[in-house]
């Protein structure tokens, strides 16, 4: 897979411009507020119909437009494909070679990409809620069915909640549970598959990114499962009737408390540091190279289940990584053979990721520029 081209038309503050990147590093360099985040916002959400940052679509329409386009022309399996995003008021539409994407399969159909912000780095010591959406956001990228999947869970959540909220009778709540707990299970099964695929890469990324002699572990299992059941093992149909049954049991609790209380919403990713919690006594460095790790691993996954590389975004990372991480990461992507796109304010952090087939970008009020790569 690789990308030929890239056209944003009023997304955010790119008003009309295209951009042809490198096979592989292509480096955008601006200062603060130019547009450099937009640019990569733009081809994740291109690539994963996710925004990146964005709370809400529209957001990204650039101020006093109607609506938003990015297009991206990919060479995947010698052939080009042309896929691209228009994002309205009222949500987005996908399209394929120009026409209205008939499936998400057909519109993904092997477009990957992994991106690694300033955000990331925040969640080994953030809330539940931060580990839940980065693990999704992997899951994601090696399931692409699991955006409807989730979102179908998240509407009959909401359902419930709200159900849960007014008082509704028991018989209507209890309406719900058995949707909500077959699409719960449905999670369950491909977080761990994700895990189970993930886990294992991360620690020993972990021990390659190096500066530490104390063992890296990632672990998933949903809260308030209940005994006798092996998550590891057990069936999506047992998981679903577990989650019925624990739905069951914590009824009064949940209507008491006006939310539901187990399920794929309410579980947390363990990540540990020396058997110890990370999240309350790593550093700010080790948490850093934890989540450094965790991509590196969904970077090989994804190749391993693939057969090529993703495309790799990185927004501005280098400057929040201590100089020898950061170091490992440029060699890293350099070495990778992967196509990258890097944005930074600094030429100098991310030089070590640069060849003779790199290409330069300046970023400034919105405009992209070709140029060299100069000591400024
Ligand atoms: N919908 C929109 N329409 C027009 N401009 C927008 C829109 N959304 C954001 N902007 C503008 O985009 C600019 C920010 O762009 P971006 O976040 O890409 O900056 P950046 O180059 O990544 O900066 P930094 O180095 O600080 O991260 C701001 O000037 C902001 O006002
Ligand atoms: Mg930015």
């Amino acid at each position: 897979m690789r990308l030929l081209s890239l056209s944003y038309r009023n997304f955010r503050n790119l008003e009309a411009l295209t951009l042809e990147p490198s096979a592989r590093a292509t480096i955008a360099v601006g200062q603060n507020g130019q547009g450099k985040t937009n640019l990569l916002e733009g081809l994740y959400l291109l690539a994963t119909l996710k925004p990146l940052r964005a709370n809400k679509l529209q957001e990204l329409i650039r101020f006093g437009e109607h609506e938003a386009r990015v297009t991206g022309k990919f060479l995947i399996a010698g052939a080009e494909r042309e896929i691209s995003v228009e994002v309205i008021p009222g949500g987005r539409t996908a399209f394929v070679d120009g026409k209205r994407a008939s499936s998400l399969e057909a519109y993904f159909g092997g477009v990957s990409v992994v991106a690694f912000t300033p955000d990331d780095l925040s969640v080994v010591k953030g809330g539940p809620d931060g580990r839940r959406a980065f693990l999704d956001r992997s899951v994601f990228n090696v399931q692409p069915a699991y955006l409807d999947e989730s979102r179908e869970y998240g509407r009959a959540l909401k359902n419930r909640n709200r159900l849960l909220k007014d008082r509704a009778p028991m018989s209507h709540l209890q309406a719900w549970d058995a949707t909500l707990s077959k699409l719960g299970a449905r999670l369950w099964v491909r977080r761990r598959t994700l895990m189970a695929a993930l886990s294992e890469r991360a620690r020993a990324a972990f021990q390659r990114i190096g500066r530490s002699e104390l063992e890296a572990t990632w672990f998933y299992e949903p809260a308030h499962l209940g005994d006798g059941l092996a998550f590891g093992t057990a069936s999506e149909n047992e998981l679903a009737e577990r989650m019925l049954s624990r739905l069951d049991a914590r009824l009064t609790r949940d209507v008491e408390r006006g939310f539901t209380s187990v399920g794929p919403h309410a579980d947390d990713v363990d990540i540990t540091l020396g058997e110890k919690s990370a999240r309350a006594y790593a550093s700010q460095g080790q948490s850093r190279a934890l989540v450094l790790a965790w991509k590196v691993a969904e970077i090989e996954n994804l190749a391993a289940q693939n057969g090529f590389l993703p495309l790799l975004l990185l927004d501005d990372v280098s400057s929040e990584l201590d100089p020898e991480r950061n170091a490992f990461l440029m060699n890293y992507l350099a070495e990778s053979g992967a196509q990258t796109l890097l944005t930074t304010t600094d030429a100098a952090l991310v030089r070590k990721a640069a060849g003779a087939d790199t290409k330069w970008f300046r970023v400034s009020a919105g405009r992209v520029e070709t140029s060299h790569d100069t000591d400024e």
